[in-house]
């Protein structure tokens, strides 16, 4: 399928992941790609396997993700779409009663306020062209509590799901979709990792898929697609779920 052909789409946290899987993804339709990262090694990878071009960016950072945007329109002429991804869940962001503020500050940076910056700096852009979208990362734990808490990595998810809602109502009638993406939890190295060394942690959460299995990047790249694209032109303003079934389930298949 070709239903990105010749936009311009930029991703943030694109050098590993669910980044990384989208900006391949977007690469095979059509798309102009620009890799974001602070992470120059493994952007400029990315960036040289899709064909596209790497910019370094802090997502806190205001300059950095004005520049972003900027060195894309100044290289390919528009930005028709932005994914923006970059986030991060420490170790040392953990149960409320151990999370400390420092711990908690980093997290709404990289994952709350980063949306915020995006957001702000990519709309003038859109506004412009008349049309974009973008896409923002929440996660399910925003839509559903668990008890292996994240505290600030939860709290920011539903900070980017409210604030995407908000911008969606605010900019539809001037052609521009705002969605917040939910993935359930994905296969990736960390992942696999953590629970090959405890598979009683991979048990209790995998209990709760109805499909049994955690998503692979894939699959959330395969949605990411479809919500930048116009087949999603009624779409906006949407806590788009990909999540295997686990925020609808009460009992699982066995
Ligand atoms: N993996 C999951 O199970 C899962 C589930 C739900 C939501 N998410 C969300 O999806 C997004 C991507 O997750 P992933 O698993 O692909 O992560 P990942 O760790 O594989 O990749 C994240 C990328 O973001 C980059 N990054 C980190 N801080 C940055 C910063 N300050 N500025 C610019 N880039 C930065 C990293 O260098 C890395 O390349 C995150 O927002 C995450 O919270 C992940």
């Amino acid at each position: 399928m070709q239903r990105l052909r010749d936009r311009v789409a930029v991703i943030t946290g694109a050098g590993s992941g669910i980044g990384l899987a989208t900006a391949h993804r977007f690469a095979e339709e059509g798309a102009r790609v620009v890799c974001a990262d602070v992470d120059a090694e493994a952007g400029a990878k990315a960036a040289t396997e899709v064909g596209g071009l790497f910019v370094r960016a802090d997502v806190t950072s205001d300059d950095d993700v004005a520049r972003m945007y900027q060195t894309a329109f100044d290289t390919y002429g528009s930005v028709d779409i932005a994914f923006n991804n970059a986030g991060i869940s420490p170790p040392d962001d953990d149960s409320i009663l151990e999370t400390g503020i420092d711990a908690w500050r980093r997290v709404q940076e990289v994952n709350l306020t980063s949306v915020y910056l995006c957001c702000k700096h990519v709309i003038p852009y859109m506004r412009r062209q008349g049309k974009g979208s973008i896409i923002n990362t929440a996660s399910f734990v925003a839509v559903m509590g668990s008890a292996t808490s994240q505290i600030s990595y939860t709290a920011s998810k539903g900070g980017v799901l409210a604030m995407s809602r908000e911008l969606g109502v605010q900019f539809a009638r001037e052609g521009i979709r705002v969605n917040a993406l939910c993935p359930g939890p994905v296969n990736t190295p960390l992942l696999r990792e953590l629970f090959a060394k405890d598979p009683e942690r991979a048990q209790r959460r995998l209990v709760h898929v109805p499909v049994g299995r955690f998503a692979e990047a894939a699959e959330i790249a395969a949605a990411v697609a479809f919500l930048a694209s116009d087949d999603a032109s009624f779409i906006t303003g949407s806590e788009f779920l990909v999540d295997g079934g686990i925020s609808s389930a009460y009992v699982t298949p066995l």
